[in-house]
């Protein structure tokens, strides 16, 4: 029997789940065996310092850059996450940002609550039609594969960037996706070899007026470029649901009417959420029971 630290409160069975074990808060890390954490805690070395027992952490999300996954490793701390289970979400809440975005609705919604409309006008915030849109996905994983299928019901041509799959859309090297597309959308695992993949450079090759959408991880993006590209207007607009230093976002972002920015809602539904809590600690009671966890993030 062993501790196992829940960092927040969280949904579904988790005490079920890590039976026999006791869940403790925060303030227990030291004793723990266990720990179910947040993307919002930081885990490297001064932290793992302070938890010398630990043998497993269940991260409660499937990105883990939250982590120093080499620092667990060298600790023989086996970290898992929780793959598969909020692809749907994510890909839903991507949808809506590129519905809202191509369909302008942050201006509308500013001219509706504003008091300020005059009445319908023939030109008034005209948007792009996602029916028959070249919509670029860079990282077609679970959620980008969903991403796709979704883009793809409601008429859109789907191409892709990263490792080549057997899927019937078109692949294309980074640059030649942005040149191409309408809409972008970042799927990538944020890790050092994506940090800052969009910048300067690879915003200019974007089409005049194209969007950019990120669901993924906010330092996949160079912040300050994508807000002097909406400030030049080269961008369209942005959708975007994770920054750069959570929970800061860029004041031109914040405050731009072209920009549709959310507070990194991409799973947050009650089912995922239930989802995601429960899959962590199933990762956590697998290991406390000296059995490979179902999603390991490295082989330790
Ligand atoms: C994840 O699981 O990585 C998501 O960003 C959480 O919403």
């Amino acid at each position: 029997m062993a501790n196992v630290v829940v960092w927040a409160e969280l949904p579904g069975r988790l005490r079920e789940i890590l039976h026999p074990h006791i869940v403790v808060p925060p303030s227990e890390l030291a004793e723990a065996a266990g720990l179910l954490s947040l993307l919002s805690v930081r885990v490297d070395e001064a932290f793992l310092d302070r938890a010398p027992k630990l043998r497993v952490i269940g991260n409660f999300a499937v990105g883990y850059d939250n982590i120093d996954v080499a620092a667990c490793t060298r600790r023989g701390i086996v970290v898992c996450n929780t793959p598969g289970v909020l692809t749907s979400a994510t890909a839903e809440l991507t949808m809506a940002l590129i519905l809202g975005t191509a369909r302008r609705l942050p201006e509308g919604l500013n001219l509706a609550r504003s008091g300020q409309w005059t009445g319908w006008q023939p030109d008034q915030l005209l948007g792009l039609e996602l029916d028959g849109a070249r919509l670029g996905i860079v990282g077609l994983g679970r959620i980008g594969h969903a991403v796709a299928q979704r883009a793809r019901a409601f008429g859109m041509h789907v191409a892709y960037s990263g490792r080549i799959q057997d899927v019937p859309y078109l692949h294309r090297g980074l640059d030649a996706l942005l040149t191409e597309s309408d809409i972008v959308s970042i799927h990538a695992p944020s890790t050092p070899a994506t940090h800052h993949l969009i910048g300067t450079r690879e915003l200019s090759l974007m089409r005049p007026g194209a969007i950019l959408i990120n669901t993924a991880r906010g330092p996949i993006l160079d912040e300050n470029a994508v807000a002097e590209a909406l400030l030049d207007d080269h961008l369209g607009g942005v959708g975007l649901d994770v920054f750069e230093s959570e929970p800061q976002i860029h004041p031109a972002l914040r405050a731009h009417p072209r920009a549709l920015i959310l507070p990194h809602l991409g799973s947050a539904t009650s089912r995922t959420r239930t989802a995601m809590a429960e899959t962590a600690a199933q990762g956590i009671a697998a290991v406390l029971a000296g059995r490979p966890p179902a999603h390991p993030v490295h082989g330790a």
